[in-house]
Order: structure tokens, then C-alpha cells, then sequence
């Protein structure tokens, strides 16, 4: 159990942090919520006291015996300031400490991440830039905002993340420290495909796999949250699109290969996370197949799916990385690292992301660990982990491989 403080801070937004709150004490934390004054014009003081089951209070002149506006900076594991309003981060860039929460903020020597919700004219003034500019350069994590609809009819970057984004990429900087979540990837573009495809029987009936899309939500989440300009490329995955991610939905791993061919010539990283099945059925029934019909089938024939991570270390322009992923087990003739060193010579990638699934199942699973070969031969292993922490653990690997490619 760790102690996290939530900063709330005066945007609508605030009632959002309600349920950011109940992820962390449901994670099984000791959260101690301090909002501003103009926080709690959004969201009373008894609605945090009661999920955080801690005193909630605002300004420096309450538990003045307890020192509050020191003991609960320096006893924290982890800072998140969400919303964090342009206000919120003048005050914090400028040291100053008005409130609880900017005192807070003054003397917490922990991990700090601030989440910022504001309206698109001041996410982009100058100053608020200049602000952002000098808590990241302090050491602090400001996540990107997400773009989407703000109060009232505006629309752009300035909205909050959704909870569950800023739950999961908050537990990563608790579990890794702020360098998790580094804006190396600032400036880059990078698609990433997730899930796994269907192949089509008839109108009812489809060939799928088990892969749940997971880790590849992961991959785009932890990109976004590094700077990227993310797309998704995802096949029939169900969760949520995560902040600031564009999503291309599909089925097959026809209309796969057309979206990531046609999203990839842009990129700087591709990353194929998607499971795409290697064959198909040959014919596609146009009605239902009737288990008592002429029509039933004996058998059902397939021909191979063209390999869609080949074709595009086939086109990729110069200075794009690619990474693909696998799957393996060891057999009688080789273990899994000498598998896989042989499928990254094959498919031509620059990384390949090695999940070994002898002893296991991934497929699912909140967790996973890899191994990233790398076409120059070097191996790094990223331990078990959620997979928002492998995710960190990738784009480790990847970020310092990124070629200038004058976009930046
Ligand atoms: N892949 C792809 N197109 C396919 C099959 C796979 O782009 N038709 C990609 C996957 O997204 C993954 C990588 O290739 O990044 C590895 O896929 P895998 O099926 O494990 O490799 P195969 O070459 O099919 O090897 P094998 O089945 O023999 O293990």
C-alpha cells in the first residue's frame, strides 16, 4: 500500500477525480485528497472524505498542531494533481504555496504528475506552456490533455484524460518514478495495432483468436502520455479508446493490412502488438450455414492471409522502426529466445517484443514480461509488470532508437 496525495484543483473537471480517487483506494492505497478552494465549488468535501475515508481540507490554518501543510508532502509516495488548471500550474511553476496543495506540492520530494483540464485558448497560451515547460524540466510528469469535447460547445486539446488513463499511467510512475513517463516520444508519430482479427464464415460466424487487445492499449496509452501522436489501429477490441489516441477500428486482417499500410507511411514506429490470423476460409458464405442444409460443411478450407508486418518492413520509408511481436514456446529443436531471433531475422523488424507463453497464458491476463531482441543483437528483458509497465518497458527500448526524421 503505498500513500498517494490527490491535488484537485477548480475545473469542472473535478468530478472526474472522484473516480480516479476510487481506483487508487480500490488498488488498495491511502489516498488523502487535498483540493483547492475552487475545487470544491465542483465537487464537496464530503463526497472525498468519504471515499479516501481521510480529512479533506483546503488551506494551511486547519490541523495547525499536525503541521499539515508540510507532514503530508513529505509522507507521500506519490502526487497526482488532477485537474490541474492553468492557475493550478502558474502557482506550482512560480513555487508558490497559497493553499494546501500548492504547500503540498512544495514539499513533496515523491514522484508528482499533474493532469491538465482547461479550455484549448489557455492549454496553449504561452504561458501556460512556459509553465509546463519549467515543472517538466523540475522533474514532474504533465501529461498531454486529451483533445474532445470541453464545457459547454468547445472542442480540442484541453479535456481531461478519462480515469482509467490517468489511474493506470499514475500507478506506472509510482511503480518506475517520473522517467516512465519522459516526452522522448515528443513530436513523433506512431501506430500501433491491437487485438486480434476475425475471419468470416458466414454472417454470424467468424475464425478469431483470444488476444484481448490489452497490451497494445497499453503501448498507445504510455506513447500518448510520452508525447506521441498515437494511432490505434484495433481489431475488435471492446475497451474504451485511450486519451489522445486516434482509433481505426477493423476485423479482418485484410482491412488490417489496408489501414495500417495507409496509416503507416506517415509514422516514425510501427508496432504490430495485433494478433493477425495467418489464414482465413477460403469462401465466405453469404447466408448462415445450416447445421441440417446441403450447405453444411465437412471441412473448411483456408488459404494463407498475406503477412502484413513483412509488407511493411517491405515499404517502410527511411529511418521508420518497426517492431513486431511474438509469441513463442520452446520446442525440442530450440528454446524461445533462438525462435525468436530467428523470426526477427525473417520478418526483417528492428525489434521484436518476445512473449514466452510455455509456461502460461498472456491472453487476458492483467500482467505479462517480455523480451525485446533487437536486430543489432542486444536483448533487454522487461519483468513482469502490468502491462502499462511492460509498455514503459518497450518504448524504452524503442525511444532511443528513433531516427530524426526532421519532423521534430
Ligand atoms: N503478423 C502479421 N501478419 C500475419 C501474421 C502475423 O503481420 N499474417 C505479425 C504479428 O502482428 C506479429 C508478428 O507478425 O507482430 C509475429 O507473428 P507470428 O504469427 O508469431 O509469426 P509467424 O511468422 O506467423 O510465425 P509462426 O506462426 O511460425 O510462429
Amino acid at each position: 500500500m503505498s500513500s498517494i496525495v490527490l491535488g484537485v484543483s477548480g475545473g469542472v473537471a473535478a468530478y472526474k477525480a472522484a473516480v480516479v480517487l476510487r481506483a487508487f483506494t480500490e488498488a488498495g492505497h491511502d489516498v488523502r485528497v487535498v483540493p483547492t478552494p475552487g475545487a470544491l465549488h465542483f465537487v464537496g468535501a464530503a463526497t472525498f472524505e468519504a471515499l479516501s475515508g481521510n480529512p479533506v481540507t483546503t488551506d494551511v490554518w486547519s490541523d495547525v498542531p499536525e503541521v499539515a501543510h508540510v507532514r503530508i508532502g513529505q509522507h507521500a509516495d506519490l502526487v497526482v494533481v488532477a485537474p490541474a488548471t492553468a492557475d493550478l500550474l502558474a502557482r506550482a511553476a512560480a513555487g508558490r504555496a497559497d493553499d494546501l496543495l500548492t504547500a503540498t506540492l512544495l514539499t513533496a520530494s515523491c514522484p508528482v504528475v499533474f493532469v491538465p483540464a482547461m479550455h484549448t485558448e489557455m492549454w496553449l497560451h504561452p504561458a501556460t506552456q512556459d509553465n509546463v515547460a519549467t515543472l517538466r524540466r523540475r522533474g514532474a510528469v504533465v501529461l498531454p490533455p486529451a483533445v474532445g469535447r470541453l464545457t459547454g460547445p468547445d472542442s480540442g486539446p484541453g479535456r481531461l484524460p478519462e480515469p482509467a488513463d490517468i489511474a493506470a499511467l499514475a500507478t506506472v510512475v509510482l511503480e518506475h518514478g517520473a522517467a516512465a513517463l519522459a516526452q522522448d516520444l515528443a513530436g513523433t508519430r506512431v501506430v500501433v495495432s491491437a487485438g486480434g482479427t476475425r475471419e468470416p464464415l458466414d454472417p454470424v460466424r467468424y475464425l478469431g483468436n483470444r488476444s484481448s487487445g490489452k497490451q497494445g492499449w497499453a503501448l498507445a496509452r504510455v506513447a500518448a502520455a510520452r508525447g506521441a501522436d498515437v494511432v490505434l489501429v484495433a481489431a475488435n477490441v471492446e475497451l474504451p479508446a485511450p486519451f489522445g489516441v486516434r482509433v481505426v477500428p477493423v476485423g479482418t486482417a485484410e482491412e488490417l493490412r489496408t489501414a495500417m499500410r495507409t496509416e503507416a507511411k506517415e509514422a516514425d514506429v510501427v508496432v504490430m502488438s495485433a494478433a493477425v490470423a495467418d489464414f482465413r476460409p477460403a469462401s465466405v458464405a453469404t447466408a448462415k450455414l445450416k447445421k441440417d442444409s446441403a450447405s453444411e460443411p465437412g471441412s473448411v478450407a483456408l488459404v494463407r492471409n498475406p503477412d502484413v508486418l513483412a509488407e511493411l518492413v517491405a515499404e517502410r520509408p527511411a529511418g521508420q522502426l518497426v517492431v513486431g511481436f511474438a509469441a513463442e514456446t520452446g520446442d525440442d529443436d530450440a528454446d524461445v529466445l533462438t525462435h525468436a531471433r530467428a523470426k526477427l531475422a525473417r520478418k526483417g523488424c528492428d525489434l521484436l517484443v518476445v512473449n514466452d507463453v510455455s509456461a502460461g497464458q498472456v491472453f487476458g491476463r492483467p500482467d505479462n514480461s517480455v523480451v525485446v531482441l533487437a536486430a543489432d543483437g542486444s536483448a533487454t528483458e522487461v519483468p513482469r509488470g502490468s502491462k502499462d509497465a511492460v509498455a514503459v518497458g518497450i518504448w524504452d527500448a524503442v525511444a532511443p532508437r528513433l531516427v530524426d526524421r526532421g519532423r521534430t
